[in-house]
């Protein structure tokens, strides 16, 4: 038998736990050409939200009735194909599933870095990490001395945001939710400063960080975090739109004040980025975040629920800040 956690009904805003099913069926066969996976890690990301609703997004929405659409790392089980082999670690697009039967379009990429644990393929070696780094340089490209800040700077995208920019000689503010968030991105990820958005003052705080404008606004938010950012702006800044995950719905669509007078006088530019434009660039990306993993310049945190039971709940409590890391299920 093959359990599997479907979309039951779509959301109105936030997916939550009723939202889902836990079902079970037969295992599929295998037809030509096809790959049988066993799951082993199952991603959870904020983007799902995006996946399955019907408005305003760059891919299709997952059906109702059919199994949610997600990455995971797994191994090859059964294989009728030339290409992959039994015992194979790959991730791929395998769904919140403990088996699946794919074809090879579905593949992302082999898992090569056998010295470090395969979960990090679904977070610092995976969309998070290149995200982060593809955003960050592509758009947002960093000089060295620039002011840098970054929201939901503690996070799976943030914290390597944060990393890869004080990497490459920048100084780096976080901006996140709570005392405890604030301490992770100062003390494990290297912020020179980071700012409670949950706090009275957001628009002082960011000031007082920041004295020098913000050059680089990295942005995963949206919203009045990021009305707060605008005013900072530095001369000729870049504003990388990452996500929007303060928006609490897009139907009604969200409204609130306007950012053209501030792109305009400080001659900004801001634009926004989606990993799935930059696949071709992701196994070079993956490399040399391993490298920076490996020589401890780039840290990460996981935060991993066990079973598929803590599936359908667990979209949910990315939006409720729960995680502090990577959030991945373990199957
Ligand atoms: N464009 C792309 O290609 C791409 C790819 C991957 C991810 N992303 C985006 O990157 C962002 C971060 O993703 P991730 O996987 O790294 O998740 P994450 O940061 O590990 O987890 C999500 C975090 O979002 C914050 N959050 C949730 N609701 C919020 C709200 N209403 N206001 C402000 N912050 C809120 C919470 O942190 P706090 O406790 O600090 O509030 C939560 O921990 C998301 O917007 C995601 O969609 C974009």
């Amino acid at each position: 038998m093959n359990r599997a956690v479907i979309l039951a009904s779509r959301p109105a805003g936030i997916a939550q736990a009723e939202n889902f099913a836990i079902v079970e069926s037969d295992s599929k066969p295998l037809a030509e050409g096809q790959i049988r996976i066993r799951n082993e890690y199952l991603s959870v990301e904020p983007a799902m939200r995006g996946w399955i609703a019907d408005v305003g997004n760059y891919s299709e929405p997952v059906a109702i009735g059919s199994v949610m659409r997600a990455l995971a790392v797994g191994q090859v089980i059964e294989s009728r194909t030339g290409d992959y082999q039994q015992g194979e670690w790959l991730i791929g697009w395998f769904g919140w599933q403990d088996e699946a039967v794919v074809d090879p379009a579905t593949i992302v990429r082999r898992i090569i870095e056998k010295d470090l644990p395969r979960s990090l393929a679904l977070g610092i070696l995976g969309i998070n990490g290149v995200t982060a780094h593809l955003a960050l340089t592509k758009i947002g490209k960093p000089e060295p001395g620039d002011t840098v800040l970054v929201s939901t700077a503690s996070g799976a995208v943030g914290s390597a945001v944060g990393q890869i920019a004080k990497v490459l000689g920048c100084t780096t503010i976080g901006i996140t939710g709570g005392p405890e968030k604030v301490a992770q991105c100062i003390e494990r990820f290297g912020y020179d400063d980071a700012v409670d958005y949950k706090a009275a003052g957001l628009e002082d705080a960011i000031a007082a960080a920041c004295p020098n404008g913000v050059n680089v606004y990295f942005d995963n938010v949206a919203g009045q975090i990021s009305d707060a950012v605008y005013p900072q702006l530095a001369l000729n800044a870049r504003v990388v739109i990452c996500g929007t995950a303060s928006f609490p719905t897009w139907d009604p669509w969200p409204i609130g004040p306007r950012v053209e007078r501030h792109l305009l006088v400080k001659r900004a530019r801001m634009e926004g980025f989606v990993i799935f434009d930059h696949m071709a660039n992701y196994e070079s990306s993956v490399a040399r975040l391993a490298d920076w993993v490996r020589s401890g310049q780039l840290q990460y945190a996981e935060d991993i629920l066990d079973g598929m039971e803590a599936c359908p709940d667990a979209l949910a409590g990315l939006y409720r800040g729960e995680n502090k890391g990577k959030r991945i299920i373990k199957l």
